[in-house]
């Protein structure tokens, strides 16, 4: 199997490459990112591997399945950037519905002690010799509480996490299943009551700006608002709206709607022309992470096994084509 790889970057070509010793599969690697104008690339493959960035539209599609390209391995788990429904019946869609839930829900609780307790802050200024506290103030997690929308498998562990810390945990799910030492409640009484809100739900036409100027005119004030599922969850212009109003406290973003012109690019020294990303990045209480909750060793270890077995199991493609619509 020849598989075109597109995004490529160093750490998937070694996870990559590893998983694939010894078996009948061969990456061709790309730095470029999948869309319209680079499909051409994957001319002689039978496969293409993609990233969440990624764009596999209908005009895509067509132009995979002209040259030939009979399968699209997502090695991620959702799947928003792939017009499902065109697909179906063309071209065969794998991803990797599981990988670490540990590693997203991990960095979800890395990025609120960081934003809350100021520890980005702290490195730098030590580092100068500057031990002043002014402004470092934080709060307690014990006793407050934490809104989870989303309580698929990353959503669990992050609410096992706050169980950790002495959170009261509120959840909302369109699906609801067992709450074990959480409670279910309407989207309204989560926004109103949690000084912590985590989203964990996919991105799909109900959960496309989930939080807007509506639902930030229900939350608490000085509410931090954690994001690590999808950009588009987020109004990123209400959300500023929401900081420079001061009714939002903090905001932690792994990742943003337009993230695809940026993210996964070492942008240093040019000028990023996003003026609402700008503006978050230059806020003291929003923390960005460039879409890197999945990255730990062990993710890209199971991302890269389980992309090469979706590859390679060809007499199962038909039901290993998406699983589960989450
Ligand atoms: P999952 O499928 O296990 O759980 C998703 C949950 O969201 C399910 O319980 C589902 O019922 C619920 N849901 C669906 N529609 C909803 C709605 N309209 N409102 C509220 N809840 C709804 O997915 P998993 O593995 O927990 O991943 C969650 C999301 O995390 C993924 O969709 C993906 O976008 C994101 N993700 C981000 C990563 C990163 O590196 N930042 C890495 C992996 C996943």
């Amino acid at each position: 199997m020849k598989i075109a790889f597109f995004d490529a970057k160093s750490y998937d070509r070694e996870s990559f490459l590893r998983a694939a010793e010894g078996k009948n599969i061969e990456f061709k690697f790309f730095e470029t990112k999948l869309w319209e104008e680079t499909a051409e690339l994957a001319r002689g493959c039978d496969g293409v591997c993609v990233f969440v960035n990624d764009t596999v539209n209908a005009a895509v599609i067509d132009r995979l399945c002209e040259i030939g390209v009979r399968i699209v391995a997502l090695r991620c788990a959702g799947f928003n950037n792939v017009d499902v429904r065109y697909a179906a019946g063309k071209i065969v869609v794998v991803r990797v519905p599981a990988y670490s839930p540990y590693a997203v829900a991990e960095h979800a609780m890395a990025m609120l002690l960081t934003s809350i307790r100021r520890t980005h802050k702290a490195y730098i200024r030590t580092r100068d010799f500057n031990f002043s506290l002014v402004g470092m103030t934080g709060f307690d997690l014990h006793g407050k509480t934490v809104g989870v929308i989303g309580t698929g498998k990353i959503g669990r562990v992050f609410i096992d996490i706050c169980k950790g810390f002495g959170m009261r945990v509120l959840a909302y799910d369109k699906f609801p299943g067992e709450s074990d030492g959480f409670e279910y409640v309407p989207i309204e009484r989560l926004l109103t009551e949690s000084h912590v809100i985590s989203l964990h739900c996919p991105l799909t036409e109900d959960t496309y700006h989930l939080i807007c100027a509506d639902t930030v005119k229900k939350m608490r004030k000085g509410v931090v608002i954690i994001n690590t599922s999808r950009g588009a969850l987020i109004d990123a212009d209400a959300l500023l709206d929401g900081i420079k109003s001061r009714k939002i406290g903090a905001a932690c973003l792994d990742v943003y709607e337009e993230e695809s012109d940026f993210f996964f690019e070492d942008l240093s020294g040019h000028i990023v022309e996003d003026d609402t990303l700008a503006r978050l990045i230059s806020m003291p209480n929003v923390l960005v992470t460039s879409h890197q909750a999945f990255l730990t060793e062990e993710a890209l270890r199971n991302i890269a096994e389980t992309t090469v077995e979706n590859i390679l199991d060809e007499g199962t493609w038909q039901e290993k084509d998406l699983g589960s619509n989450s």
